[in-house]
């Protein structure tokens, strides 16, 4: 149990001994620090559960909490909050109890076991920055769903089917028509294809723009799509060798982000259960202009939500007989308690009509829960979805070598060659993923490269700098050979304020699993750094001649280092050890 909890519970403790019941304990953060350091907000909703008057009621709890050691004050106030003070042997506990092991101060769950789907890169065409919020929020949730105790497999669920793969095969046809998929008559086993990911990054773009000229290009486009659906040995057998070498560039870059997933599966590995779904959707699908739906609509629903498409009048399948192909695999063989789904809000109606229709049919059942956690768009600095300069989509790879190039503007000068691009690449990482995860998941948000390649301010690189600062600080700690081990004292004030911003971890991590999204978490390792910088800043820890206080703020900088550590790592955050 974390200490914020411990101490929750023994303020529940007082109020149930005094008569009065209560679920929770609404303990949290006075807004006005002059006030008091935290603040219980009880009393007025008890009031009127007892017919009494809040502020007596407080004044009874208040009465029983000044006997604790761990508050220094307790004072009721207004119309019946109580503020209270944390004394000194409450903060050395928790320094020390967290000095012991992080985890005094972090709340483990009843476990789940969870699929998360996110990444969701398409085959053969270029990541661009929608993806990399997928992977970004998808990386940094699977992190933080672990760390709280849960179970989780992820999946990228590449995009490996659909008029990509017209496409790029319309292409090569034209390229090299004597390769032996295109031969009629071929007999013989088809070899390796020689195709390296800078083809397929010209060839996606440049046949898509033939067929959005000639109505004729689209036609073969679509003809080359469908066969591979119905399953065309040559052409499925090309496909897949593509894809693979797709699959190594695309890797690549989910390597440079961090990201991790248990299992690359995509939307072609589902259609091997189109007949399952099938079956199980049976009774409740009908024809509408020759394709097989579902109607998905509800009662008292606001808005108009149309039937899912199941099946297309061709006999094809579609993106949703794919995720509902993924879904029954996902069933049958990891029976999750949870499925989460990263995408951008663009996809929310599909979501629900899939959620529905699953649910509907008994393909997934009511007691597992499926979540679709969206998030906005990243926009320039014109309010408008991010464009390159000349009004290009802006791929992944073109924002990542921006950030880059203004991250290494600000590094130190001698760091050269090798590491410097090595540490350039972190920072790089670091500004992006801070970024990316600061705002609410939801919201749409101005990328800025200047401001968030910053080294003052709620940025990566701030951060990052922060740690190093800590990190340097210990070792020399070590060099000199300052012992430290049980902080005893604190000097109250700055140092105080810092072990504050430490109670806190358990809620923030709380409120971030509630929500799906890292903003929290973010606005916290900022509070966090920046507190202790600020108390760094007016003494001198290394010099201090009284030796216990000294111990504690050895002990206060490793703590908060770890903590810092430990967050960053969970948003897929790598830090140098210089910059
Ligand atoms: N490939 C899709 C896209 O680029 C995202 C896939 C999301 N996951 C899913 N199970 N549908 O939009």
């Amino acid at each position: 149990m974390s200490v914020l909890k411990e101490i929750t519970t023994t303020i529940q403790d007082v109020f149930s001994t005094l008569g009065y019941s209560l679920d929770k304990v609404n303990f949290v953060r006075c807004q006005r620090s002059e006030l008091g350091d935290y603040q219980i907000n009880d009393c007025m909703a008890l009031a009127k559960k007892y017919r009494k008057n809040p502020r007596e009621i407080a004044e009874e709890v208040a009465s029983k909490l000044k006997e604790n050691p761990y508050f220094s004050s307790v004072e009721v106030a207004g119309c019946g909050f109580i503020n209270l003070r944390f004394a000194d042997a409450f903060y050395l506990y928790l320094l020390n109890s967290m000095r012991e092991d992080l985890f005094s101060n972090i709340d483990k769950m009843d476990a789940k076991k969870i699929v998360l789907d996110y990444g969701g890169a398409n085959a053969a065409k270029a990541l661009h920055v929608g993806h990399m919020r997928s992977a970004n929020i998808g990386e940094a949730l699977r992190r933080l769903a672990i760390l709280l105790g849960n179970e989780v497999i992820s999946d990228v669920h590449l995009g490996d089917m659909g008029r990509q793969a017209g496409m790029v095969i319309s292409q090569l046809k034209r390229e090299q028509p004597d390769l032996p998929w295109f031969q009629k008559d071929y007999q013989g086993e088809y070899p390796e294809i020689a195709l390296t990911n800078e083809d397929l990054g010209r060839m996606y773009p440049e046949a898509s723009k033939a067929a959005a000229e000639s109505e004729e290009r689209m036609q073969e486009v679509r003809e080359i799509t469908a066969m591979i659906d119905q399953g065309d040995v040559a052409l499925t057998d090309l496909w897949k060798k593509i894809v693979r070498i797709s699959s190594v560039g695309i890797q690549k870059t989910y390597d440079r982000l961090q990201t991790h997933f248990d299992l690359w599966e995509g939307e072609m590995d589902a259609c091997q259960y189109k007949d399952d779904v099938l079956k199980v959707f049976d009774r409740f699908l009908y024809e509408s202009d020759g394709a097989l739906v579902i109607d998905v609509e509800k009662e008292d629903d606001a808005k108009e939500i149309p039937p899912l498409i199941v099946i297309k009048s061709d006999g094809s399948t579609i993106y949703a007989t794919r995720d509902l192909g993924t879904l029954y695999s996902r069933m049958e063989r990891f029976h999750p308690d949870e499925i989460w789904y990263v995408t951008d809000d663009r996809q929310s109606l599909y979501f629900e009509q899939i959620f529905r229709a699953s649910y509907k049919t008994g393909l997934v059942p009511s007691s597992t829960f499926l979540g679709h956690y969206s998030f906005g768009t990243i926009n320039g600095s014109d309010g408008r979805p991010f464009k390159t300069r000349d009004g290009g989509v802006m791929e992944l790879s073109m924002l990542l070598d921006l950030v880059k190039e203004e991250v290494s503007k600000r590094m130190r000068e001698d760091i050269v060659g090798r590491e410097r691009e090595e540490i350039a690449e972190d920072l790089t990482i670091a500004t992006i993923k801070y970024a990316d995860l600061l705002p609410f998941r939801g919201t749409d948000y101005i990328f800025d490269v200047s401001k968030f390649s910053e080294l003052e301010g709620k940025t990566g690189p701030y951060l990052l700098y922060s740690t190093i600062r800590m990190k340097s600080l210990l070792n020399r700690a070590e060099d000199a050979q300052i012992p430290f081990s049980l902080a005893l004292e604190l000097k109250g004030g700055l140092d105080s304020k810092v072990v504050l911003e430490l109670l806190s971890l358990p809620l923030v991590l709380e409120h971030a699993y509630q929500e799906k999204s890292l903003n929290e978490v973010c606005e916290y390792l900022y509070r966090l750094a920046s507190s202790y910088n600020t108390f760094y800043a007016e003494n001198h820890i290394l010099t201090e001649e009284n030796a216990s206080l000294q111990k504690t703020w050895l002990t206060l900088t490793k703590v908060v280092y770890d903590v810092i550590s430990l967050l960053l790592d969970t948003l897929a955050i790598k830090g140098p050890e210089k910059m």
